[in-house]
């Protein structure tokens, strides 16, 4: 039992580094932190003004892919060529988990 509690502990801080790391793999870094703005709003923003939103992993997931602009500034996101649409589902669904 014990066993059990310590690699369910151990799994999940190693499914947000995975993730994280697909995000400095793919550039999202340049320009998004976890808890501050740099060219494009922190993460934590972006999680925290979604929080109430169903279908924000589909929008957000849609706007890495193609880019735009308008929500958080006069700054577009450039469309992130490099993501497939099921690695801009895994992205959108992490940075919807940042706190
Ligand atoms: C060249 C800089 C740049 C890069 C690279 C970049 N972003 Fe962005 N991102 C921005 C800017 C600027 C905005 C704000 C756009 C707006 O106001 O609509 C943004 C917005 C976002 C949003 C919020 C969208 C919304 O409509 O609220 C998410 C989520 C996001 N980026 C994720 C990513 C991910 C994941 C990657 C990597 C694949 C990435 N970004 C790469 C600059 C960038």
């Amino acid at each position: 039992m014990k066993a059990l509690i310590l690699s369910l502990a151990l799994i999940a801080p190693a499914a947000a580094m995975a993730n994280q790391e697909l995000a400095q793999k793919k550039n999202c870094m340049a320009c998004h932190a976890i808890d501050k703005k740099l060219v494009g709003p922190s993460y934590k923003d972006v999680s925290a003004k979604y929080a109430k939103d169903k279908d924000a992993a589909k929008k957000l997931a849609d706007k890495i892919v193609k880019g735009g602009s308008g929500v958080w500034g006069p700054v577009p996101m450039p469309a992130n060529t490099q993501v497939t649409p099921a690695e801009a589902q895994t992205l959108a669904k992490w940075v919807l988990t940042v706190k």
